[in-house]
């Protein structure tokens, strides 16, 4: 059975971005796959102490593993819980995968420079965390694995190191498909980013100050509409997808696309004789206001008790599978 595996960082409330980018088309795959592959979904909870954390990391976890039951994840013996500071081999293999890594690739990384820039002293955890991710996946031997945009840099990474490695070593790891398969296996044409909603050249981050740049999955479903009718557009009065020359535009095509589960070429026909936007807006705030409505009531009825229950079985199946793709990797260098 191939592996299918993502994993979110809960460092805050997610933004529409994660939801939108990762969360949602993980679990559209995994009810979609399950029957036949492993699906694992984790909490990267060693990644998300590189940089700060606004409460309670323990809680955040379980708020994030909560989103995927709120966004219609169905759990069958398939698919797999699990936090990574729980599976303890994930942090043995970044080591080892360390000492094949170069500085070079390391520092490559544009996360690494985004994240370092301007910083006075950065922690080696930001420089790493590409190395810890691709620990992460190639201790499952997963082929797919459902990211946005911004973190394809990363498997292309994760694909050298295992290549490098199995050259090395013998066919030791499962090289993940190329980001361009893992794009045609999510069913799209390109990776997803969802854009700052004023200032649509850059992506929608948590970590952006201003409020009204993103939509956090806790906002009110009112406010979010407001957020998303004050989005920054352009002057050229023609609906056409072009992230390059309408970003604005085209960022509430995509947020209609994947709310809905439409076509995005279904989308952009729609609307494609439209010369003013606010109509388009209008659709996108009720879909946006309308998706967190129901999202956020299934979430309140999902207990900790429940989350508590899968976690137990899933981070019992990981260890298992982690510790035993470790024991070959430290053969290898005869560790063992
Ligand atoms: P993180 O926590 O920064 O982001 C989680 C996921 O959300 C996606 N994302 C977006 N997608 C579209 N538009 C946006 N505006 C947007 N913002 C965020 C990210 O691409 C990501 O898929 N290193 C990873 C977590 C991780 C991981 C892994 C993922 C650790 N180990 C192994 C997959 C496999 C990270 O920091 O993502």
């Amino acid at each position: 059975m191939k592996t299918i595996l993502t994993g979110i960082r809960s460092n805050s409330v997610l933004t529409l971005g994660n939801y939108l980018g990762a969360l949602l088309p993980m679990v559209r795959l995994a009810n979609a796959h399950s029957k036949d592959s492993h699906v694992n979904i984790f909490v990267p909870d060693l990644h998300s102490i590189i940089s700060d954390v606004d409460g309670d990391l323990r809680q955040n976890t379980l708020r994030t593993l909560k989103y995927y039951l709120a966004a219609g994840l169905e759990v069958n013996e398939n698919v797999h819980i699990y936090r990574q500071s729980y599976v303890p081999a994930h942090s043995e293999l970044c080591w080892i995968l360390n000492c094949i890594a170069t500085m070079g690739e390391a520092s490559r990384m544009t996360q690494y420079k985004e994240k370092s820039k301007g910083q006075e002293s950065c922690n080696v955890g930001i420089f790493d965390y590409p190395i810890l991710m691709a620990a992460d996946i190639l201790l499952y031997d997963a082929t797919y694995v459902p990211i946005g945009e911004d973190q394809f840099q990363h498997i292309e990474l994760t694909r050298n190191l295992a290549t490098r490695f199995n050259n090395r070593f013998g066919e030791i790891f499962t090289v993940p498909a190329k980001t361009a398969d893992q794009v045609k296996f999510m069913g799209m044409s390109d990776g997803i980013r969802i854009r700052d909603l004023l200032n649509p050249e850059k992506k929608m981050s948590k970590s952006t100050k201003a409020e009204n740049s993103k939509i956090m999955l806790d906002d009110n479903p009112a406010k979010a509409a407001k957020k998303i009718m004050s989005a920054t557009t352009d002057s050229f009065g023609k609906v056409k997808f072009d992230m390059w020359s309408q970003p604005g535009i085209s960022n509430l095509l995509q947020i209609e696309a994947l709310v809905n589960d439409v076509p995005l070429q279904d989308v952009i026909s729609t609307w494609a004789s439209e010369t003013r936007y606010g109509e388009l807006k209008k659709k996108v705030a009720s879909s946006v206001s309308e998706m967190l409505t129901i999202f956020q009531e299934k979430l309140a009825d999902i207990s900790d008790g429940e989350v508590f229950a899968l976690l137990e079985s899933g981070e019992k199946y990981a260890n298992e599978v982690a510790n035993a793709k470790l024991f070959e990797a430290q053969k290898a260098f005869h560790l063992r």
